[in-house]
């Protein structure tokens, strides 16, 4: 696997239009790209599959959190999308529902998100929620493995605890990623991409410092570079 193969682009923009630009500007420095909650219901389904046909891997960062009947139910109809990374929240049954709706597809990896990288002990005890965040983000993580899970997303500075407990059996989907320098935005746990590679991470997600670049290509190629110089 390159570095370029590493990076994950989220592809956070107003439209399929602008999706395409920075597609089309990226050129062979955008390998793997990720459509959320924005593109999803303004074309993103349709991007996903031209992405496909194109050679590009995705990664359907859907998100699902509901009975695990429903979820099963929701993975299955999103494998037909030919995606490789879809994402659900780390919780016992969504993840076998995710994991039974996947059933044999040989390629979606079902991915568990721990702990999202905007969220801080702070932020979290608002929630209600009192356990340390590394405790949780390793028990959210363990309910992933026991399901059946591919991998997890979680911010790199878990990344290190994870690959302890779980090393190959969980893949660590690493988003909160900033090139030094780079503005931090709405992210807390942020942490540099060779920081992230050091610490474990096998893909890092990027979104604003690529797509937001005067150059989306030279940022992804710097990124790419600090990847492969961390490997
Ligand atoms: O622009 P930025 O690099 O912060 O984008 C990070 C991307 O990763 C966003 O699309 C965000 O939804 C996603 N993400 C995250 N934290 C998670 C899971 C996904 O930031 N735990």
């Amino acid at each position: 696997m390159t570095a370029a193969d590493k990076l994950i682009i989220a592809l956070d923009l107003p439209a399929v239009a602008d999706a395409e630009k920075i597609i089309d500007s990226l050129g062979n420095d955008g390998v793997f790209y990720k459509i959320g909650y924005q593109l999803l219901s303004i074309g993103g389904i349709d991007l996903a599959a031209r992405l496909g046909t194109a050679g590009k891997k995705i990664f359907l960062d859907f998100k699902f959190h509901d009975i695990g009947a429903t979820v099963e139910r929701g993975v299955k109809s999103a494998c037909r999308l030919g995606g490789d990374f879809l994402t659900v929240h780390a919780e016992p049954d969504v993840l076998k529902g995710a994991v039974a709706g996947r059933g044999d597809n040989p390629r979606l990896k079902i991915l568990a998100v721990t702990v999202l990288t905007s969220l801080d002990q702070t932020a979290l005890t608002r929630t209600g929620i009192t356990t340390p965040l590394a405790d949780l983000v390793l028990k959210r993580a363990e309910f992933a493995a026991e399901a059946g899970a591919d991998g997890v997303v979680a911010s790199a500075r878990e990344a290190a605890a994870i690959k302890a407990r779980f090393g190959d059996a969980l893949e660590i989907v690493t988003p909160g990623v900033r090139p030094a320098g780079a503005n931090a935005d709405d992210q807390k746990r942020i942490v540099t991409p060779a920081d992230a590679i050091h610490a474990g991470a096998d893909f890092l997600v990027v979104g604003r410092p690529i797509i937001n670049a005067p150059d989306p290509a030279a940022a992804a190629r710097m990124i790419a570079a600090e990847i492969d110089g961390a490997g």
